[in-house]
């Protein structure tokens, strides 16, 4: 199978690159580097010890795009060129609209021009809004989302469901991930961000490497167990198995339009994840409790029972393995 990803240098798309190219796929990487590093493409290679193709260039940049579906014999894409900070999406909305749902809407486009119907969408459990149920089940209501990083993959899902309408011989999966953290064992990739992050376990990361003076802690009122905020964390490489799953399902299936979430379905709260990182690592990290943050919910996790009795997956890594990899690969990147 040749598989074209978006964002193949990304925090997400550069862990499922690594299961791609061990299960034995071609692999054609595009990303703009926008929100990742070049040298992330020389880390999959010491990795897997397999080559792959890349192009640098905007996935929205339709004649680029075509280019490589003139050059390569593509049979499925997965999408991770998304912008995915949702406290930058509020701030420029017209930029992430743009980004997510144009550039999606040229990849989609320009797929169906080279009769490629194999697709699969990074969706998010913002997707749910305010949870109608917990825990999340994939046909809880959706909408309400709080941002446009939240709305863009909303409005992208509604058009793979009004592209497979219009056409059932594509096959898609939405996969919705919950909150993905941690990194590849060796420590070579991980997660990235700019600036100050605003994910909990990179400030956690952060805080206890020294580089952040203290973690706030965005409410300790909130209905839960602690008073703290409860999500369903999720191995990064326990994520990107998911999608080689999604990908043999569709290869196996085909014609169909599949939504599956991807979590753990178990509830971790923030200072959970503070006293598991602790006593993990052996690192202190110093924390305040701070008000709401506006657009949190109190409670987020999924029932991943779908996933597990139609895709054959389930997440395997725990929280110490988390804690752990996220840790690791702080320190053997250096500050
Ligand atoms: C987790 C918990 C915070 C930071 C968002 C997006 C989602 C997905 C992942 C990705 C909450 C608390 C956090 C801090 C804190 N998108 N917290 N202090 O909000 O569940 O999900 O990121 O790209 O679509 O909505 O994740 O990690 O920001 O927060 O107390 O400094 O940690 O209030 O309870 P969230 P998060």
């Amino acid at each position: 199978m040749a598989v074209l990803v978006t964002g193949g240098a990304g925090y997400i798309g550069s862990h499922t690159v690594i299961e791609l190219l061990n299960s034995g796929n071609e692999v054609i990487i595009i990303d703009d580097f926008s929100n990742s590093k070049p040298e992330v493409l020389g880390a999959i290679q010491e990795i897997t010890g397999k080559d792959f193709k890349f192009y640098e260039m905007d996935y929205a940049n339709k004649e680029a795009l075509k280019k490589v579906f003139e050059e390569n014999k593509i049979d499925s894409v997965l999408n991770f060129a998304g912008f995915k900070s949702v406290g930058e999406s509020v701030k420029k909305p017209i930029a992430y609209y743009k980004n997510n749902i144009s550039g999606a809407l040229v990849l989609l486009e320009t797929m169906q021009e080279y009769g490629v119907k194999k697709f699969v969408f990074s969706s998010s459990a913002t997707v749910y809004g305010e949870p109608e149920r917990i825990p999340l089940t994939e046909d809880c209501r959706t909408g309400g989302t709080t941002n446009p990083y939240g709305t863009s993959k909303l409005f992208i899902e509604q058009i793979l469901k009004d592209i497979y309408q219009s056409d059932n011989s594509w096959d898609i999966a939405i996969l919705r991930y919950f909150n993905p953290v941690g990194a590849h064992e060796s420590g070579l990739i991980g997660e990235e961000p700019q600036g100050i992050p605003n994910n909990l376990m990179p400030y956690i990361v952060r805080v206890a490497s020294g580089e952040l003076k203290e973690l706030s802690v965005f409410g300790n009122d909130y209905d839960t167990p602690d008073g703290t905020g409860v999500r369903d964390y999720i191995h990064v490489v326990d994520l990107a198995k998911g999608h080689i799953k999604a990908l043999e399902k569709l290869e196996k299936e085909g014609n169909g339009l599949y939504i599956y979430n991807l979590g753990t379905g178990t509830g971790y709260s923030v200072l959970d994840m503070v006293k598991a990182f602790e006593e993990t690592t052996g690192r202190k990290v110093a924390y305040k409790i701070a008000p709401r943050r506006s657009g949190d919910i109190a409670t987020c996790y999924s029932d991943p029972t779908k996933a597990k009795e139609e895709l054959g997956w389930v997440a395997e890594k725990n929280l110490k393995q988390m804690c752990e990899d996220s840790w690791n690969y702080i320190n053997k990147r250096g500050k």
